[in-house]
């Protein structure tokens, strides 16, 4: 079932799939939906459920999987694909195809106030919490606390909104990331 709100802006372009296993896909009020997204229940029967003044950027993909849980005021930038599923790939004398998709690890939440960049992976399992901020070209694959600045492949926090703490960047210990 698709619910979209009077009030949301959804593009001629985008393309929202309704599901045929029961899947709920819910778009909250002053919600904009750019040309391009994809919105595609595949991959288990969780919900897609947006929240309020969301902004979803050109080409965005989300799989509804193991489910989506996006909270208000949330930015997701052009060409970052939600994918909360994995395909079961265990055993070699069976096409992956053929077998099926692994056990959840929760699907996906985005708190409110997140801001993902361009050209971000979330995986099953992603947790970002309340105003945090996933660098462009990012794969996030764990819980990210609230007001954190995380990037790279896998994404580490690097730094925090505001007067908060600094982190040693991941890869590099002269690259810390500078205070604001
Ligand atoms: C994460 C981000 C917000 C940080 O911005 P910032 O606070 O201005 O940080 P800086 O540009 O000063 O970068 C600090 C360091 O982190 C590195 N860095 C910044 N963003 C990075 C990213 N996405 N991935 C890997 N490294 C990154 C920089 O190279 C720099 O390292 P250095 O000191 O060794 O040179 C920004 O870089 C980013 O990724 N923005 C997303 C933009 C976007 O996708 N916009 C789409 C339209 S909304």
């Amino acid at each position: 079932m698709i619910k979209i709100d009077d009030s949301a802006r959804v593009s001629a372009l985008a393309d929202i799939e309704d599901s045929v296993r029961g899947s709920l896909i819910e778009i909250g009020p002053e919600t904009s939906i750019d040309s391009f997204v994809k919105i595609k229940p595949a991959g288990g029967t969780g919900d897609v459920r947006i929240g309020a003044r969301v902004a979803i950027n050109s080409c965005v993909v989300i799989y509804s999987g193991n489910g989506v849980a996006i909270g208000d005021n949330v930015a997701i930038a052009a060409n970052t694909t939600i994918a909360p599923t994995n395909h079961e790939y265990r055993e070699r004398d069976k096409p992956i195809a053929a077998q099926r998709f692994m056990a959840s690890k929760g699907g996906v939440i985005i708190e409110e106030d997140v801001w993902i960049g361009a050209n971000c992976v979330l995986l099953d399992g992603t947790i970002l919490r309340k105003g945090a901020v996933l660098g462009a070209g990012s794969l996030a694959n764990r819980e990210y606390p609230p007001y954190s600045i995380n990037i790279g492949s896998p994404a580490k926090t690097v730094r925090y909104r505001g007067a908060g703490e600094t982190v040693d960047f991941p890869q590099s210990s002269d690259a810390v990331l500078r205070r604001r």
